[in-house]
C-alpha cells in the first residue's frame, strides 16, 4: 500500500496521520507539504504533454508530486477551505498531478475528459478544516461545494473519491475518517459527504442589481495573455458599444492591493475566470484570499457577476468554481448579480473572441446579451446563460475533432524522437527523502 498525503493544514495532520497508522500498518507514505512548493501551482506551459511527456518543468518537488500520485494506491488531501475551494496553498499541490494525464480526449461518465497517461489513478480522500463553526449555515454551502469538488476531481482522474469536513476548531471524528480511508482502500464506492453536482449557478434569474455604475471586469486566470483576459477585453468592447464604460484588470499583471484598491472604487464587479483541475486556478484562490485580508474584497452591497470557462465543452465542469464565486460573493457581502459558463474556450488562445472564430459563436452571443443587460442595470438574463453555456459542438465531435489535432502533434513529437505515450513513473519503488513507513 502507498499513499501520498498533500497536507495544507497543520490541524488535520495528527487525526490523519493517527488514523493511516491505524488502517494501514505496513503503508509506505510520501509527503507533501504545500509550505514547500510556496503557493505555486500549475503555471499552464504545456512542457508535461509535449516537451516532456508525463514530467513537470517544475524542478524539485513540485515535480516529485506527477511521480508520488501515479505510484499511489490512494491519495489523501487536507486543506483549509476558501469559499468552499481548498485553499490556495493545497490546490497548488493539486495542480501538479496534470502530467498524469495525457493530450488526447476520450468521453468519460458522459463528459469530456483528458485520456490517463497511466492505467489507474489512486483513490482520492479530500478532508478539509471548515472555515465556520459547527451549526454555521455557511458551512452548508461550503460543504456541498467541497464533495462536488472531490467528485469532479474523481471525474478527472477517472478514480473514486470521498471528502469529509470538519467544522472550525474540532479534530475529525476518527471512527469515520478510519471508515472513508477502508472504504476507499477497498475500492468501493466511497460513503464520504457527497452530494449530486451543483447544477449551474445563476440560475434561476438572480437579483436585479438595480442602476448602472462604472463596471470592473477582473481577468483571474494563473497565467499572462489567458483566455479569461481576451473574454474581458471583448466584454468591456461589447459593454462599450452599449453605453457602459468598463475597465479590464488582469489580475496576473497588477498587484494584488492595486487590483483591491480597483475593485473598491468600482461600481460593479465581473470576474471571468478559467477552471482548473476543477476549481478556480490557485493563483486566483489566492488573490481573493489576498483580498479577503486586505480588506479589498468587502462587497458593500455591490453588484457581482461572474463567468468560469473551461477547457471541455460541458457546463458541468465550471459548476463548482461558479459556486465557490457565489459563495466568495455572500461571504463577503456581494450582490450576486449572475453566473455564467462557457465551455471549450482554449481554443481562444489569448486572441480575440472574433478571430477565434466559429467556436466562440455561443460565448460571443451570450456576451452581448450580458453586455446589453449589464448597460441596462439589469442582472444577467438566463437568455444570456444559456446561450454562452451552449457548447460549440456536440462533445463526441470535439473529442475526435481534438483527437485529429492531437494525433498529428503526436506524430510530429514521434519523429522528434519524443514519446508522447511515455509512464515515466510506471515503475514504483523509487523513495525519496519524503516516503516513510508508518
Ligand atoms: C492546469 C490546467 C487545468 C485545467 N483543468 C481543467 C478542468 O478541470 N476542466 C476543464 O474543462 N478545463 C480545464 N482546463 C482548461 C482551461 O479551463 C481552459 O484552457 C481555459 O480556456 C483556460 O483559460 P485561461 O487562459 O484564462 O487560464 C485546465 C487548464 C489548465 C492550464
Amino acid at each position: 500500500m502507498r499513499i501520498l498525503i498533500m497536507d495544507g493544514s497543520a490541524a488535520l495532520r495528527p487525526a490523519l496521520e493517527a488514523s493511516l497508522k491505524q488502517v494501514f500498518p505496513q503503508a509506505v507514505i510520501d509527503t507533501v507539504r504545500a509550505d514547500q512548493i510556496r503557493f505555486s501551482g500549475c503555471a499552464a506551459c504545456d512542457v508535461c504533454s509535449w516537451k516532456t511527456p508525463g514530467i513537470c518543468a517544475h524542478p524539485g518537488l513540485a515535480r516529485d508530486i506527477a511521480r508520488f500520485f501515479a505510484q499511489a494506491d490512494l491519495c489523501v488531501l487536507v486543506t483549509g477551505l476558501s469559499s468552499g475551494a481548498p485553499q490556495a496553498a493545497s490546490k497548488a499541490l493539486w495542480e501538479h498531478i496534470l502530467p498524469v494525464v495525457h493530450p488526447g480526449f476520450v468521453r468519460y461518465r458522459g463528459e469530456l475528459h483528458h485520456r490517463l497517461r497511466y492505467p489507474r489513478l489512486p483513490g482520492l480522500l479530500f478532508v478539509a478544516e471548515s472555515a465556520y463553526p459547527a451549526g454555521d449555515p455557511h458551512s452548508e454551502f461550503e460543504s456541498a461545494i467541497f464533495a462536488s469538488w472531490a467528485e469532479r476531481a474523481a471525474c478527472n482522474t477517472m478514480s473514486h473519491a470521498a471528502s469529509l469536513i470538519v467544522p472550525a476548531g474540532q479534530a475529525p471524528d476518527t471512527g469515520r475518517l478510519n471508515a472513508l480511508l477502508n472504504d476507499l482502500a477497498r475500492c468501493t464506492p466511497a460513503q464520504g459527504d457527497r452530494l449530486p453536482p451543483l447544477s449551474v449557478p445563476g440560475l434561476p434569474d438572480p437579483a436585479d442589481p438595480g442602476q448602472q455604475s462604472p463596471l470592473l471586469i477582473l481577468a483571474a486566470s494563473g497565467r499572462k495573455n489567458s483566455n479569461s483576459l481576451a473574454i474581458a477585453r471583448w466584454l468591456a468592447n461589447q459593454t462599450f458599444k452599449d453605453g457602459l464604460e468598463a475597465q479590464v484588470v488582469d489580475s496576473m499583471t497588477t498587484a494584488p492591493d492595486e487590483t483591491g484598491r480597483r475593485i473598491l472604487d468600482a461600481g460593479q464587479l465581473f470576474v471571468i475566470a478559467p477552471t482548473w483541475h476543477d476549481a478556480l486556478p490557485a493563483s486566483t484562490i489566492r488573490l481573493l484570499e489576498q483580498l479577503a485580508a486586505s480588506g479589498g474584497s468587502a462587497g458593500r452591497g455591490r453588484p457581482l457577476f461572474a463567468l468560469v470557462h473551461s477547457g471541455y465543452p460541458e457546463p458541468a465542469q465550471t459548476a463548482t468554481a461558479l459556486a465557490s464565486l457565489r459563495f466568495f460573493a455572500l461571504e463577503h457581502n456581494w450582490h450576486w448579480a449572475g453566473g455564467m459558463t462557457a465551455g471549450a474556450t482554449s481554443i481562444i488562445d489569448g486572441r480575440d473572441l472574433t478571430e477565434a472564430g466559429f467556436f466562440t459563436r455561443n460565448l460571443r452571443q451570450g456576451l452581448a446579451l450580458a453586455a446589453a443587460d449589464l448597460a441596462a442595470g439589469r442582472a444577467i438574463s438566463s437568455k444570456a446563460v444559456r446561450a454562452a453555456a451552449r457548447p460549440p459542438l456536440p462533445g463526441w465531435l470535439f473529442a475526435s475533432a481534438g483527437n485529429m489535432m492531437v494525433k498529428k502533434r503526436i506524430r510530429q513529437l514521434r519523429a522528434a524522437g519524443i514519446d508522447p505515450d511515455a509512464r515515466p513513473y510506471l515503475a514504483s519503488g523509487t523513495e525519496t527523502g519524503n516516503s516513510h513507513h508508518i
